[in-house]
């Protein structure tokens, strides 16, 4: 049976992936429609739908412990980018945030001796680290690439083996 306080904490990491996932259908969306980066728009959905798992296990975790999950209302998230370097950055800024939110229901769950949502809430910690590592390293091509064309070509032509890397995560 988790407390009032960890039901609290779980429901706002609820609320956090649920955006999340809205935040990438948007990026996913507004790839979609610029020219020639098919791949990087394919990433973006898969990162939503991703989310959206965290969001579900979540969610069954809080029901089958006794808790009541809270389906959020979402704000509308960004729909436009200057350019595909902006969303990616915002990407990895996104993701850190979600990091520090796991680790504040981490520390919740801590002072409440909660040690079975501890347990349950390592597999996010272990998600966190790879999401961010991903994260960094197609801010760290998309630095280096610049306004180069054929950069951004093959940039756009390896983005799901990059995903699917060794130190990262697949998001497939
Ligand atoms: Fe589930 Fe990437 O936060």
């Amino acid at each position: 049976m988790i407390s009032k306080k960890v039901e609290a904490a779980l429901n706002e990491q609820i609320r956090i992936e649920a955006e999340s996932s809205q935040v990438y259908l948007a990026m996913a969306s507004w790839a979609e429609v610029q020219p020639g980066i098919d791949n990087v728009t394919a990433f973006f959905y898969q990162h939503s739908e991703e989310e959206r798992q965290h969001m579900l296990k979540l969610v069954h975790f809080v029901n089958e412990r006794g808790g009541v999950a809270k389906i959020p209302k979402l704000p509308e998230p960004q729909s436009t980018f200057p350019s595909i370097k902006s969303a990616f950055t915002s990407l990895l800024e996104h993701e850190i945030f979600v990091s520090q939110s796991i680790n504040n229901c981490i520390d919740i769950a801590l002072e409440e001796k909660d040690y079975a949502t501890h347990n349950f809430l390592q597999w996010y910690v272990a998600e966190q680290i790879e999401e961010e590592a991903l994260a960094r390293t197609m801010n760290d091509k998309l630095e280096l690439i610049g306004d180069d064309k054929s950069g951004m070509y093959m940039f756009d032509r390896d983005i799901l083996t990059i995903s699917m890397a060794p130190g990262t995560k697949p998001v497939v």
